[in-house]
């Protein structure tokens, strides 16, 4: 197991680890990886997340009844919110990105090719057997009032995915869960003001795996962060100032 002690440690480790090994998580655990998760910041402390745990034959039955909603196409017609739009409507330079972590992940990591969509299928519905991870975990929040609820929870689930590295754990986010929101709904006590946020996979990482070797990049911080000092000030020049 490796051993992750510091906060930079824990963010330079984490990463999306979708093949986990069979190995238990004690609930212990996982209520101590939790009750780190809830210490994160929210709007007025309101904390408005809740989370599913989902372990043995709970997560069995979940995730027989998700492929066999996810094989004969059953998606909700429509998300609890709208995470992301359609494929083919991202604008650049999302677009661009997409298609270089499809690219990493079917075709160099799993050689699947970019257009086999049998191939890419095959391994998507992996997502609702959490990977093989042990533990399956489905974050929601109140629907009221939803767009800071979402903010908040994003914090929870990145403290969540931090902690689970310091416990020597990895995790990875799925969203694809939401496109089943109604299974989970039937499966799972989920208020009706909450809203399905997204699933999470946590365990032990199979490191043999062919897809534990997938990694990702970042754009450098200088494509997204602008400074403004003195100097700048200084010269003048306000930020965004039509120079005609
Ligand atoms: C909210 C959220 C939802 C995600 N949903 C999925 C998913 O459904 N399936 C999946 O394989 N990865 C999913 N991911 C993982 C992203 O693809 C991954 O974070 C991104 O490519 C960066 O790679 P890294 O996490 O390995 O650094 C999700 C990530 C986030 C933050």
């Amino acid at each position: 197991m490796d051993t992750v002690t510091t906060i930079e440690d824990a963010l330079l480790t984490r990463r999306s680890c979708r093949a986990f090994l069979p190995t238990p998580v004690p609930r212990a655990q996982v209520e101590r990886l939790l009750s780190l998760a809830a210490r994160s910041a929210s709007n007025s402390n309101c904390q408005p997340w809740q989370v599913h745990v989902l372990t043995g034959a709970a997560k069995r039955a979940l995730t027989a009844d998700l492929l066999r909603a996810h094989d004969a196409e059953r998606r909700a017609e429509a998300g609890e919110f709208d995470y992301q739009p359609r494929a083919d409507q991202w604008p650049e330079p999302f677009r661009a990105r997409r298609r270089r972590f499809g690219e990493s992940l079917y075709r160099d990591t799993l050689g699947i090719a970019v257009d086999d969509t049998t191939g890419r299928r095959g391994h998507h519905r992996r997502n609702y057997d959490f990977f093989g991870a042990p533990v399956g975990i489905i974050l929601t929040v109140s629907r009221a009032p939803l767009q800071g609820a979402l903010v908040d929870a994003g914090l929870f689930l990145q403290a969540l995915m931090l902690a689970a590295r310091g416990a020597g754990l990895h995790t990875c986010a799925q969203a694809s869960l939401i496109d089943f929101h109604p299974v989970l709904r039937r499966h799972l006590a989920i208020a009706d003001d909450h809203v399905v946020v997204c699933g999470l996979a946590l365990g032990h990482a199979d490191e043999g795996h062919r897809l534990s070797a997938h990694r990702t990049t970042r754009e450098s911080v200088a494509s997204f962060a602008a400074f403004y000092d003195s100097a700048s000030y200084d010269s003048g020049v306000a930020p965004g100032a039509d120079s005609a």
